[in-house]
């Protein structure tokens, strides 16, 4: 078992290392790879200590200080790590030459080849791979990179930084030299070098760099780089324009690989990407697709400032890059999109994932306390909640003071390895404001909850609202299990008539719509109050909690209808089909036709809703807007809302009447809606907001329908299929088919697949769909489409697709009543762990809500999940998720 460690033994280190020269000569099995390091003791460690450095698979082949080999004893090398007994105390120079294995590197960490390119990985500790270091984030240095290949092999060489030279490097043999003048963590080094295409063009920063952007890809995919060249060129100006930020280097690179463990890397000038996050053409990505490159071009690209000028001193303040950074790109895409609903799929995200993970065996504060194995804390609760707390700090000081805030962190930070104190220090001083208690929200794991109740006193025209907040205790080995103390929780509301106006109601406690909620409790009286109100409140999810608040079911159709926050708007059918999918659940009611008077309660205000917003000349502001409203929260979501003993069955029932009902009562409108929003024939391509809305409207109307009646909805999925011009319209063709045994969906999927066959993002989709299917036999057919011929164990996006899409996105198979579903994923996890173990233990992750279920299931999972921890030689990566998941 790994060690543990803990923020609270952070020392600085005893030596720094100034600059980096490398010199790497590629070979498929035999890189090798010297290292000049300049060191110096750090005046803030440990005099005379050893130098420690890390080091993971490598071979040893020589070493040097300051030009002479070491002598006999003077140092020590274990399978981790190569000490220097008795360094220098002053500035001197070690040499290292390692050799590596690239080709035999299925962990995707460090230096590996991906379909023949090579590349690396290197955060969160893939430098320690390519030679022995001082791999943590507080020791920064200037690195030059040489990089020599076979001019066959990689005529494209990459690195940090700025070219500065390249010529011949002996017969067949050549090499490219990069200079990164920015200090930076090795975990931000990159190389690439392979056959790959390119596009490019050109982007003027608002302090006269001429920079040069380019996009390489597999030859032959040119034509699917454009819309990730176009969202860099967005990237750079819009964080100019939003944070005053520009780009400090002159070339800024983004590179494609197929086999990647997570999204994109935010290397220094040269980010890489999994190619699914950046090939995109109409014919093989999804509006969805579209959405997601933009998002995560944004996100490398702002790392530059919020992640590589400003880094974090320890892998404990991840979140002041990730949180930070997740802020930064969901305001860029809410600005180049339509930001109510980009705040809703934010908000679905985070209720889909992040809420489970924090009531789960895996839950965390935002900034742990704790880790054996870094790369399992890349979750949900640093990326998402971080970015909720990012989002939470500008509603409580106004948006003003926020980016002054900023621009203060990113000037006195500049060039250091900072923590969230550095962080919440520029607010504080910006602001004038204590931010002591604020910081409690990094600390504290688990999702608040906010009772609230409203009562109305019509003779003094006051209303008040009281309010409660709780929070579970969570004591796991990231946490220290204290008593939770109340948080400051921003409540953005206002108050709305039952006939749909705004109540002007005074209450000095409010400011700009936000009251603050700092005790345990409080209430708030609005005063001048002339007749009964219905409460908006947590307008726009002013804050990461879950809030219990008994509207009654007319105060929610008030709100759906009339509330001046569109996200309320959402939030009140998301509500009222809550209550009507977890009352039957609970129940355990069989499926049916319809979901009794609550079920009839919301179909009528849908109604409505389509009727004023969508048809017979209602103005359709929004599309994509009203296709969320049409949608109801998730079976996972429903999950949490029981909390225990469930079972997943009832509520897959539940919800399914729910959406037969909704497409029955809804169907003649929801036709004429798919007819008034159908594209014109020819008309060209765009994968804009307003389009890719106007399909999800579309989509989401089949969808019902098809629930409603099978039979119609094939045949209209069947010809949407047929008539499709883009990957959307006709993976929701598909989508709607899969879910309707039979000969038509055996006939469209084999024909898809045939279709498809050279295209394996696009086969992703299609894996992803099968696994999804939430029926019995399911899991056999997950075990044939594991014998495909284009699935593989070793590609993370196959893995994802197929086996992730099943255990994370079909909860009725994956927790099958026998634990058949269990079992597939831990056999799938064991197999994984030999090769890649950080895309095994995130599979494993499935596992979280294992203690939630139903006895009979939750036995067999608790099986499953021993027999993986007690298998012999487990990667860390793995047997820390299943030690937790258990304990
Ligand atoms: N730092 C990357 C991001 O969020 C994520 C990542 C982590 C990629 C670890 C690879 C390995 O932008
Ligand atoms: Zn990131």
């Amino acid at each position: 078992m790994q060690t543990i460690v803990r923020l609270a033994d952070y020392r600085p280190s005893d030596y720094l290392i100034d600059r980096v020269d490398l010199d790497l000569r590629l070979h498929p099995t035999e890189t090798r790879i010297t290292a000049t390091l300049a060191l110096r003791p750090n005046p803030a460690g440990a005099p005379g200590a050893p130098l420690v450095l890390d080091g993971d698979e490598l071979t040893l082949l020589a070493i040097a200080l300051d030009g002479q080999p070491t002598g006999p004893g003077a140092i020590a090398v274990t399978p981790r790590s190569l000490t220097l007994h008795q360094p220098p105390q002053r500035p001197f120079l070690l040499a290292i030459e390692t050799q590596v294995n690239p080709s035999a590197n299925t962990k995707l960490m460090g230096l590996y080849r991906s379909n023949g390119v090579y590349c690396t990985q290197c955060e969160a500790d893939g430098f320690r791979r390519i030679t022995y270091f001082l791999d943590r984030p507080d020791v920064m240095a200037v690195y030059t990179t040489r990089i020599e290949a076979d001019r066959d092999e990689a005529p494209v060489l990459l690195g940090n930084g700025n070219p500065v030279e390249q010529g011949e490097a002996g017969p067949g043999r050549h090499y490219a030299v990069w200079h990164d003048p920015h200090p930076k963590p090795a975990y931000l080094f990159a190389l690439v070098g392979g056959r790959l295409g390119r596009v490019a063009s050109r982007f003027t920063t608002m302090e006269g760099r001429d920079v040069e952007i380019a996009v390489y890809v597999e030859p032959g995919k040119e034509g699917r780089a454009g819309f990730a060249l176009d969202a860099v060129a967005r990237s750079m100006a819009w964080d100019e324009r939003s944070f005053g930020r520009a780009y400090d280097l002159d070339v800024f690179n983004v590179v494609a690989v197929s086999d990647f463990n997570m999204g994109a890397m935010e290397n220094k000038g040269l980010n890489i990407f999994n190619d699914k996050y950046v090939l995109a053409s109409p014919d093989t990505a999804t509006d969805a697709d579209y959405a997601n490159i933009e998002a995560i071009i944004a996100h490398e690209y702002f790392h530059n400032w919020s992640g590589n000028r400003v880094t974090c001193r320890d892998w404990f303040q991840l979140c002041l890059k990730e949180g930070l950074t997740v802020f930064r790109d969901q305001e860029f895409s809410s600005d180049e999109r339509s930001r109510p609903v980009h705040r809703i799929a934010e908000v679905r995200t985070l209720r889909a994932r992040q809420f489970p993970e924090d009531a789960g065996p895996l839950a965390h504060p935002v900034r742990p306390r704790a880790y054996r194995e870094i790369n399992n804390f890349y979750t949900a609760t640093v990326y998402e909640k971080g970015a909720e707390i990012v989002r939470m700090l500008r509603t409580l000081l106004g948006a003003e003071t926020f980016r002054r805030g900023m621009d203060r962190y990113f000037a006195t930070c500049d060039g250091t390895a900072a923590t969230v104190e550095d962080f919440l220090a520029a607010f504080a001083a910006e602001s004038g404001r204590d931010l002591a208690h604020f910081a409690r929200w990094y600390e504290q794991a688990g999702t608040p909850t906010v009772a609230v109740a409203g009562a109305y006193d019509p003779e003094g025209k006051t209303y008040t609202l009281s309010f409660r907040q709780s929070l579970p205790v969570v004591a796991t080995e990231a946490t220290a299990g204290a008593t939770p103390e109340p948080l400051v929780i921003p409540v953005a509301l206002g108050l709305v008539t039952p006939e749909g106006g705004t109540v002007e109601a005074a209450s000095e406690r409010v400011r700009d719509g936000v009251f603050v909620l700092d005790r345990a409790e409080d209430s708030l009286v609005f005063t001048g109050v002339a007749a009964a109100p219905v409460p908006s409140l947590f307008r726009g999810f002013s804050a990461p909690v879950k809030v219990e608040h008994a509207l009654s079911h007319g105060d929610r159709l008030t709100l759906l209808a009339h509330d001046g926050d569109a996200f309320n708007r959402w939030q009140a059918a998301q509500s009222l089909a809550m209550e009507v999918v977890v009352g039957r659940a609970r129940a355990g009611a069989p499926l049916g036709p319809e979901a009794g008077p609550e079920g009839a309660g919301l179909t009528a205000a849908l109604a409505t809703f389509l009727d004023r917003e969508a048809l017979d000349g209602g103005t359709l502001a929004d599309p994509a807007f009203a296709a969320l409203v049409l949608t109801l929260p998730g079976e996972q979501e429903v999950a949490q809302a029981i909390g225990a003993g469930v079972d997943p069955d009832a509520i897959w029932r539940a919800r399914q009447t729910l959406r037969v009902q909704l497409g029955r009562d809804l169907g003649p409108r929801l036709l004429a809606l798919r007819d008034a929003l159908a594209e014109p024939r020819g008309a060209p391509f765009s994968p804009d907001a307003a389009s890719a809305g106007r399909r999800a409207l579309r989509n989401a109307a089949l969808d019902l329908v098809a629930a409603a009646d099978p039979e119609a909805g094939t045949a209209l999925a069947v010809d949407q299929l047929e008539a499709a011009a883009t990957m959307t319209d006709r993976l929701a063709a598909l989508a709607v088919l899969s879910l309707v045994p039979g000969e038509a969906r055996e006939a469209a999927l084999a024909r898809f697949g045939e279709a498809y066959r050279g295209e394996p993002l696009v086969l992703d989709k299609w894996f992803a769909l099968q696994a999804m299917i939430p029926e019995a036999a399911t899991l056999d057919r997950v075990r044939g489409l594991m014998r495909h011929p284009a699935f593989s164990l070793g590609n993370p996006n196959r893995v994802r697709s197929l086996i992730a899409s099943f255990s994370l996105n079909n909860p009725t198979q994956f927790h099958r009543p026998d634990g058949a579903g269990y079992d597939l994923t831990a056999e799938v996890v064991l197999a994984l762990d030999r090769k890649n173990p950080q895309v095994a233990a995130r599979l494993l992750t499935a596992f979280n809500t294992w203690r939630m279920v139903e006895d009979g299931r939750r036995r067999h999972a608790e099986d499953a999940l021993r027999r993986v921890a007690g298998t012999p030689g487990l990667s860390p990566d793995v047997s820390d998720i299943a030690g937790r998941s258990l304990a």
